[in-house]
């Protein structure tokens, strides 16, 4: 019984099973460094508002330096029947200072200390996480820089549409991580705000003051109310899906990655060092780090479920479904975070093969529309031309050749009643460069746009 917080209203002790079930401390004992922070904070207010002596406070934050040197040893005593991060601290606090340590908890609940320490510890992964998706962009934007007017072809359905530019391409990716920056720094201001004072549930009679732990601790704005406060995990909630979104849009890159580093496409080859190979087929070099993200994902996705029917069911207002919460968002900064490290380095080490890309672009009749778009120029109703031209294809198709390799006199055959509309400058708008460059509208894949847009997104980064 000896060590348990509530032990004189019980008369049995929990069994080893029980203990191990309702423990957490191998788990929270990862927010021992904000969990000593925010009791700082909360005993620097208790003593400014005379409830614990100055004598008091100066012996918890000697204590609690020691307990930070022990930790950071590794040579501190985590204990299961201590149950959790909090309350092994305590013990340890109470061990070495005596009734000052048993006067930290005074107007406090572990109900809105935990909520306070997941929202610290929060915001500061949420930080390092922003750092990291500025890092991935600009590591894009510098490989982006290098192949403003490299072409390949655009896939739509995975069958070759129209060429587009490969920093283009790679831009579509900045643009899908800079709103993952965006969404995140939102959530942040939500994660920001103080939920001690909360107590319990229903608040302290202590004359606190929340608002000088608001300011100790750098926390925006209190909790508005104490049952909300202690209660809800929406924030771990908004986070995870937006870590979900961040996932999604680098699986989708990994799919690319994979598909155009298999020898078929060709278009890229990853460095040695983020690729395995096989125990028994000796050639292989596999794309491991793209295919784990895309994998890893899965993980995000079903932590946020876990997270949403975590609460779903809860009642006002503590309940310790809570404590389950935990797991499913460490894993979600884990696999954010190692993700988006891993990514920013293996960009860097991507080897480019334009003529591979070009060579692709040059197949599936890519500037198609191209053509048509000439027509509609010299006066042809747009379906006309559309037609026409898939006559023309037609007719290459059944060739094996591409539309470049029809004569113009083969070319006028596709527009029997107006064969006089097309003339010879009709073959520099079948050239990839042609097509692209003509795309030249902001958002548009022509190379003088992709700096511009190169331009403002290293803007942006700043
Ligand atoms: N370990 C608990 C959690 O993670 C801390 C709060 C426990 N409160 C309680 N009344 N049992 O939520």
């Amino acid at each position: 019984k000896k060590g348990e917080a509530w032990s004189a209203r019980f008369s049995e002790p929990l069994s080893e099973l029980v203990q191990r079930y309702t423990s957490s401390v191998f788990v929270d004992k990862r927010l021992a460094f904000v969990d000593i922070e925010a009791s700082l904070a909360h005993a620097t207010m208790l003593a400014e508002c005379a409830i614990i002596s100055l004598d008091d406070l100066n012996q918890i934050k000697h204590g609690m330096a020691q307990i930070r040197d022990e930790i950071e040893r590794g040579e501190f005593n985590w204990q299961l029947i201590l149950e959790d991060v909090h309350l092994n601290i305590e013990a340890r606090l109470t061990t070495l200072i005596g009734d000052a340590g048993k006067r930290l908890h005074t107007g406090r609940s572990r109900n809105d200390q935990i909520a306070t320490d997941m929202r610290l510890w929060l915001r500061g992964e949420i930080d390092h996480i922003h750092t990291l998706l500025i890092e991935l962009r600009r590591v894009l934007i510098d490989l982006a820089q290098h192949h403003v007017a490299t072409i390949l072809p655009g896939f739509t359905h995975l069958q070759v549409a129209q060429p587009v530019t490969f920093g283009h391409h790679l831009l579509a990716y900045v643009e899908m991580l800079a709103r993952d920056s965006e969404r995140l720094l939102d959530c942040r201001k939500r994660v920001n705000h103080l939920p001690l004072g909360a107590a319990a549930l229903a608040g302290t009679s202590y004359p606190i003051d929340r608002q000088r732990v608001a300011d100790l601790l750098g926390f925006d704005k209190l909790c508005a109310n104490s049952l909300d406060a202690v209660s809800d995990r929406d924030f771990t909630i908004e986070f995870t899906a937006a870590a979900a979104l961040i996932m999604t849009h680098l699986s989708r890159f990994s799919e690319e990655l994979v598909l155009w580093m298999s020898p078929r496409v060709g278009f890229i080859d990853l460095a040695d060092r983020f690729c395995t190979g096989s125990s028994i087929m000796p050639q292989k070099k596999n794309p491991d780090i793209p295919e784990l993200a895309r994998g890893k994902t899965g993980r995000v996705n079903g932590n946020l479920i876990a997270l949403l029917t975590l609460v779903k069911g809860q009642p006002l207002a503590y309940n310790k479904d809570n404590q389950e919460d935990k797991e499913p968002l460490f894993d979600t900064v884990d696999t954010v975070t190692d993700t988006l490290r891993i990514f920013a380095d293996m960009v860097s080490g991507i080897e480019v093969k334009p003529a591979a890309m070009r060579a692709a672009a040059l197949q599936g009749y890519a500037t198609a529309t191209d053509l048509a778009d000439y027509l509609v120029k010299r006066g042809v109703p747009f379906r006309d031309a559309h037609e026409a031209v898939a006559h023309a294809v037609r007719v290459c198709v059944e060739r094996d050749c591409n539309l470049t390799d029809l004569t113009l006199d083969e070319l006028r055959a596709i527009l029997p009643e107006n064969a006089s509309l097309i003339e010879p400058e009709v073959f520099s708008y079948l050239t990839l460069e042609g097509s692209v460059a003509s795309r030249r509208h902001p958002g548009g894949t022509a190379p003088e746009q992709v700096q511009l847009a190169l331009n403002a997104a290293r803007e942006a980064l700043k």
